[in-house]
């Protein structure tokens, strides 16, 4: 007989959080107040949070010694320093402007590199991203390569840039009018896909006879990595360590959401190598964040996220991580429901296309299926559709994307693998009630990212 080794979460639980169901009836009370939007539930009334993998993470002991060292002052902090040699270190990146989280570095370099009229290539938007390029004048264009729009393409690196697409891009709008392009590692919107390093080199090959500057968005950086560790040939024996610090080295600048790979329930930074545009950063700062020494963040906040940056790369911590999600991405697929498949870094993805094939995308079916989640329950989980998508800034309609997802976003350290069969078995029970989901109209629409506050009414 095969002797099975099992590999087990690397840490034991210090601290508990007690969760709680509340009874069907008041979930549905609780979503009908909420209008339909996950993100307008109370976080009392849910009993697995999968919203998001943003912030919610566990902090380790470590982090919260760290935590009772914080140097309060309002200038030069001890821990803006450490914060500093840390990245440095795993990273790379020469300078660092601390900001409250990672939208607020978006919307710096945007607005420091961005003219009207210029195209930000990227491989696919993220929200905050696309809107703060659009803020300070420019177009988004997405680059990516057709695999990763299609959620049943086995394609090991669907973040890919299409070199082609790329090219043709800069010969048709000139490199003047690109200011640079985003790579995002572990592409949230594509179900948590990473991107080859083989790929970025030519990336970066492609950007230097352009004279192009690459911007990384490093939130989910160590997770890509591990990717890279596991299936790009070459790798197998590198350290996830030095696979993320060889990422940043192919890139100019990075935005960092630290609510993420970081371990930090709040954070991030602007990370650049030129001191001219570092200059510049320091001055905006000032204006919407905070002295470039604090940039928004408590000294404390600055100390766990130094250690959290050295607790995301360690390859227990990854593998279990990262292993987390497969599991509950396994077990969901082998029930048969239509899944993003490889299944991604930070959540499990359900094709809300395929499993209410009923609806057409009008009736908003990965929101219909989010909500009925909940219902379920009160698993909350976190529409990735049309309403994320937005509007066109121009013809102001819908934008209908290709992925039409609910993302089941896994918290870091924080449920166990019995948390993960309860998620499982409430997937099952909806999927196989799919047929009374109806489908849900906008009654509230705000301007920007109304994802997050719109509200809906059931059709
Ligand atoms: N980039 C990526 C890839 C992200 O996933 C996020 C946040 C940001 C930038 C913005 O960072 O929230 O710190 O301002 N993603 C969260 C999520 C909100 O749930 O996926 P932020």
């Amino acid at each position: 007989m095969q002797n099975k080794r099992s590999w087990a979460e690397p840490y034991k639980i210090k601290m508990v959080e007690p969760v709680r169901m509340i009874t069907r009836e008041q979930r549905q009370k609780a979503i009908e107040e909420a209008g339909y939007n996950t993100f307008l539930l109370r976080s009392r009334d849910v009993y697995i949070d999968l919203l998001t993998d943003s912030g919610t993470s566990a902090m380790s002991d470590r982090q919260w010694a760290g935590m009772m060292l914080g140097d309060e002052a309002y200038a030069g902090s001890e821990n803006f320093y450490h914060l500093e040699e840390v990245i440095r270190e795993y990273y790379g990146y020469t300078y660092i402007v601390p900001t409250h989280q990672g939208r607020a570095a978006e919307h710096i370099i945007s607005q420091l590199m961005i003219k009207e009229g210029d195209f930000v290539p990227g491989n696919m938007y993220f929200t905050t991203t696309r809107l703060h390029q659009e803020l300070a004048g420019g177009t988004f264009v997405d680059v990516i390569i057709d695999e990763a729009h299609d959620p049943e393409n086995q394609h090991p690196f669907k973040a890919n840039i299409d070199l082609q697409k790329l090219e043709d891009l800069i010969k048709e709008k000139g490199p003047e009018r690109i200011p640079y392009v985003t790579v995002s590692t572990s592409v949230n919107m594509a179900g948590g896909q990473p991107i080859s390093l083989e790929n970025l080199r030519q990336v970066r090959q492609l950007c230097n006879s352009y004279g192009i500057k690459i911007v990384h968005d490093m939130t989910r950086v160590a997770e890509n990595a591990w990717f890279i560790k596991q299936r790009e040939p070459g790798f197998e024996n590198w350290t996830v360590a030095a696979i993320v610090k060889e990422i940043c080295s192919l890139t100019d600048a990075a935005t960092m959401s630290a609510k993420k790979d970081a371990l930090v329930n709040i954070g991030g930074f602007l990370a650049l190598n030129d001191e001219n545009l570092y200059n510049l950063a320091c001055n905006m700062v000032v204006v919407y964040e905070g002295l470039h020494t604090y940039g928004g963040m408590a000294g404390r906040d600055m100390e766990a996220l130094a250690i959290g940056i050295t607790e995301s790369v360690q390859e227990d911590h990854i593998r279990a991580r990262v292993g987390q999600v497969q599991y509950l991405g396994e077990k969901i697929k082998a029930m048969g429901i239509p899944i993003v498949e490889p299944i991604g870094s930070h959540g499990v993805f359900l094709d809300a296309k395929r499993i209410l094939p009923h609806l057409s995308q009008d009736k908003l079916p990965a929101q219909s299926l989010a909500a009925a989640l909940y219902l379920d329950a009160g698993i909350r989980g976190m529409e990735r559709g049309v309403v994320s998508s937005g509007r066109n800034k121009d013809t102001g309609e819908h934008i209908y994307p290709k992925l039409e997802l609910v993302r089941l976003t896994i918290p870091r350290r924080v449920y166990t693998q019995a948390h993960m069969d309860v998620v499982a078995e409430s997937v099952q029970a909806v999927y196989e009630e799919r047929e009374a989901i109806t489908g849900l109209n906008f009654v509230y629409e705000p301007e920007y990212l109304r994802f997050f506050q719109s509200r809906f009414a059931v059709i």
